[in-house]
């Protein structure tokens, strides 16, 4: 494998929230990324709801933006907050915007899931039905370590930095299992 290759990944959090703890985890990704590995985000506040009149009319610009985005990167990284023990609409509006045909982005992409939540499971429920939607879409997601931020509000400091000095280094773990994933099906 050559770890030297530059593994570039875009990260969405699932959450418009200005103090978003999930943004938060995307950023902490950006300062723990591994050698050879670039984090850049995609912000979704622009992606309207979806309307399959709109996609029929043509892609909206935003809709277009992501999928290009995702198309391009070497690899996802998302992170999710938990609604109602499942993901946020806004998010899986934006995955379901992405995912239409022809060409849908995601197919044998490595994906790498994340969650914060001031709950006790962090996120565990929603990363679950995230999976679930990336198995019908055929990216690869990878498997561990699970990085589920439980009690988040004692995690991150008042600007939204993740401080929580073990959730860091798991952060950093699960960026170098995509790492890894990602130059290993580069190369088959
Ligand atoms: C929540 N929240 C929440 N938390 C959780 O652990 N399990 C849950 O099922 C829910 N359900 C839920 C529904 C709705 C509609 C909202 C608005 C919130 C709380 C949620 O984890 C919290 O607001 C996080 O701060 C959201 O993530 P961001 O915005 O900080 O990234």
């Amino acid at each position: 494998m050559d770890q030297e290759k530059l593994v570039r990944v875009l990260g969405i959090a699932g959450s418009l929230r200005a103090g978003s703890y999930n943004r938060g985890l995307i950023e902490a990704a950006k300062e723990l990324a591994p050698p050879s590995m670039s984090v850049e985000s995609f912000d979704l506040t622009a992606i309207p709801i979806y309307n399959e009149d709109l996609r029929q009319a043509g892609l909206p610009g935003p809709v277009l933006a992501l999928r290009e985005a995702i198309a391009t990167a070497d690899a996802l990284l998302i992170a999710t907050p938990e609604y109602n023990y499942s993901i946020p609409g806004m998010l899986k509006n934006a995955i379901d915007w992405a995912s239409r045909p022809p060409d849908q982005p995601f197919d044998k992409k490595p994906v790498a899931i994340m969650g914060a939540s001031p709950g006790r499971l962090g996120t565990a429920r929603a990363q679950y039905h995230l999976r679930q939607c990336f198995v019908f879409l055929n990216a690869f997601v990878i498997n561990k370590p699970e990085v589920m931020v439980g009690g988040a509000a004692d995690q991150f400091d008042d600007h939204g930095r993740l401080t929580d000095e073990t959730t860091r280094e798991f952060v950093a773990k699960l960026l170098v299992s995509l790492q890894e994933a990602t130059l290993r099906l580069a190369v088959t």
